[in-house]
């Protein structure tokens, strides 16, 4: 692929700089991603070896919370904020495979994600699906926008995976998950992952290092007591706080792994 080629389909101008959404979508073994992703993907890989566990291990976390989600605990609406390049297994797929009727919402600010957006607006008959081009910052906006789609007086999973490390500001990103948490009723609920340092070591800061000297948005690693004040007010789910590869684990060898990458389940009371 040349520097002037990019994902197929894509209309987005020519990428000088690794963005993430196609720099994840790398490292799920997808195929939308630039020269530029790939060459900062693979020199991040090369400092750290398991971050492909990570992307893996956070995949495979979604899949668990979202059956579990859309089975035992009934819920039919999903607002996944900071969703990514499509790719297997996207929320709506294992929403409506339990529940035909779930309605979904994806947010992302990524060109390249909004060019391959129609790939999440497949939806079963009964259900929907909708995507909005928005910033996270922004939640109120995101709010308003997804009322389309969703019924705010009903219950929602808020689906926060590996975005709010873009969001540097601790104080800022709190305010993001109050404002969403406190538009949704009871019952409701928080699904979330976020990189952490407490599980990695340093070659996972060093891989840090180097992605926010040449790529973007710049990352931020929190601790578990960062992580837990994002679920103040709500219920965590067993067994809580925990590298998202071992949230309720299925029976695959990844799921044995520690990834450097928190994930854990919250309700609304
Ligand atoms: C690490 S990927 C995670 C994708 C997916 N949620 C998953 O867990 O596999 C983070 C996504 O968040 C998006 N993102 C980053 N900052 C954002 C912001 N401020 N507003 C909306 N989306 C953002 C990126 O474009 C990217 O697609």
């Amino acid at each position: 692929m040349s520097e002037s080629s990019g994902p197929e389909g894509a209309e987005t101008p020519v990428a000088h700089i690794a963005h993430n959404a196609r720099v994840w979508n790398y490292w799920l073994g997808g195929k939308d991603y630039y020269e530029v992703d790939q060459r900062v993907a693979d020199r991040i890989t090369r400092t750290y070896p398991s971050i492909r566990e990570v992307a893996r291990a956070d995949r495979a976390f979604l899949g668990r919370a979202v059956r579990y989600l859309a089975g035992e605990a009934n819920i039919r609406q999903f607002l996944d904020i900071g969703t990514g390049l499509p790719t297997v297994e996207n929320t709506h797929q294992v929403a409506q495979s339990v529940a035909p009727s779930s309605r979904i919402v994806y947010v992302d600010n990524d060109p390249t994600v909004l060019t391959h957006a129609r790939a999440l607006l497949t939806t079963s008959p009964e259900g929907a699906t909708d995507y909005i081009d928005a910033d996270a910052h922004q939640p109120g906006a995101i709010l308003d926008a997804a009322t389309d789609t969703l019924d705010l007086a009903e219950p929602v999973a808020v689906m926060l995976l590996g975005i709010l490390n873009f969001i540097a500001d601790t104080q800022e990103a709190i305010r993001i998950v109050e404002t969403l948490m406190e538009a949704v009723p009871a019952g409701s609920y928080l699904v979330l992952t976020h990189p952490t340092l407490e599980l990695g070591g340093s070659a996972n800061e060093e891989a840090m290092r180097f992605w926010n000297e040449n790529a973007t948005p710049p990352i931020t690693a929190r601790t578990r007591a960062e992580v837990a004040r994002f679920f103040e007010g709500l219920e965590l789910l067993e067994p809580g706080i925990v590298s998202c590869a071992h949230w309720r684990p299925g029976h695959t060898a990844d799921d044995e792994k520690t990834v450097a990458q928190f994930g854990a389940v919250a309700r609304k009371p």
